[in-house]
């Protein structure tokens, strides 16, 4: 039996632009999803699609456990925590000799697979190596550990990330002239948040017009707006929403002493709300699984 677990994530700034090659920034947050697999099998159980694509790619027969900590379809990577963890799983319960790279690259694919071609790299890669990330076309690096204490804000709206990507190219098409400048703008916002991660204000302030932007680009949704507003009035530093829009989830950077005020305005929102921060680790073994 082996139990590994698989950190979701956050875009701290810039989704949507990084489908157009602009930098993007994600993190690693330390919700989990944890999963077990155990060799022997027991016939007749339903497993979701990514763990039967996972079962399948590697070529065994499990059975599976997942535990999540993780909203799933909030655009947080909860898909791409069961597969990165399921995978990890699986590699060492079989002896399969896969290295961090491999189950990355593995995971992408199966993700792609499920959601029939349109996948994040991002989703994956961030799961499986923890950290901040800079996104930047088919680049990724892990940036230095840094303190950004964040509240996730579900909206509990359903929202369907290729929809939103799709609708941003159509607009592209449509208004290129009013498109391009908004998406050069959050490239922009994206590039001097990598000067000022020292300076918790300030990012906060740059998440400001990164949410203005994405209102702009018309990936808003009123309930995350007033999620983003009801963080801000309760003192946080900046809030703006995470991940591809039209519902889902916001995040609010918040000082310490503000978090519990931050939470409480959400949940008078009727959000899902929670404290999280920078997860370094990625994919890791639980030993009491
Ligand atoms: O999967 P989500 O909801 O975290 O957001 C995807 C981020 C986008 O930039 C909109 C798409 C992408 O592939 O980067």
């Amino acid at each position: 039996m082996a139990t590994w677990s698989a950190p979701g994530k956050v875009f701290l700034f810039g989704e949507h632009a990084v489908v157009y090659g602009k930098p993007g920034l994600a993190m690693a947050i330390q919700h989990r999803v944890s999963v077990t697999v155990r060799r022997k099998r027991r016939p007749g159980r339903v497993k979701s699609p990514y763990i039967n694509e996972c079962l399948g790619a590697m070529g065994v027969r499990a059975t599976v456990y997942v535990r999540s900590q993780l909203p799933s379809s909030s655009g947080l990577g909860s898909s791409a925590a069961v597969t990165v963890a399921t995978l990890s799983a699986i590699n060492e319960e079989f002896g399969k000799g896969l290295t961090r790279e491999d189950v990355a690259r593995q995971a992408f694919e199966i993700e792609k697979k499920v959601q029939r071609g349109r996948a994040s790299a991002t989703d994956t890669y961030v799961s499986s190596f923890g950290g901040v990330v800079l996104i930047e076309g088919a680049e990724k690096k892990r940036l230095p550990p840094m303190n950004l204490p964040l509240v996730v804000g579900n909206s509990r709206v359903s929202h369907n990330t290729s929809q939103m990507v799709e609708m941003v190219a159509r607009e592209r098409e449509r208004s290129p002239a009013i498109v391009n400048p908004i998406l050069d703008a959050i490239g922009g916002v994206t590039r001097e948040a990598l000067l000022q991660l020292h300076d918790l204000r300030t990012l906060g302030i740059l998440m400001n017009t990164n949410h203005a932007l994405l209102d702009a680009l018309g990936v808003g949704h009123p309930a995350l707006t007033r999620l983003v507003l009801a963080a801000r009035s309760a003192g946080a530093f900046g809030a703006k929403i995470t991940g591809a829009g039209g519902g889902g989830c916001m995040i609010a950077l918040s000082p310490n002493r503000a978090k519990g005020r931050v939470i409480g305005a959400m949940r008078s929102c009727d959000a899902q709300a929670f404290i999280t921060t920078l997860d370094t680790e990625g994919a890791r073994r639980e030993t009491n699984g």
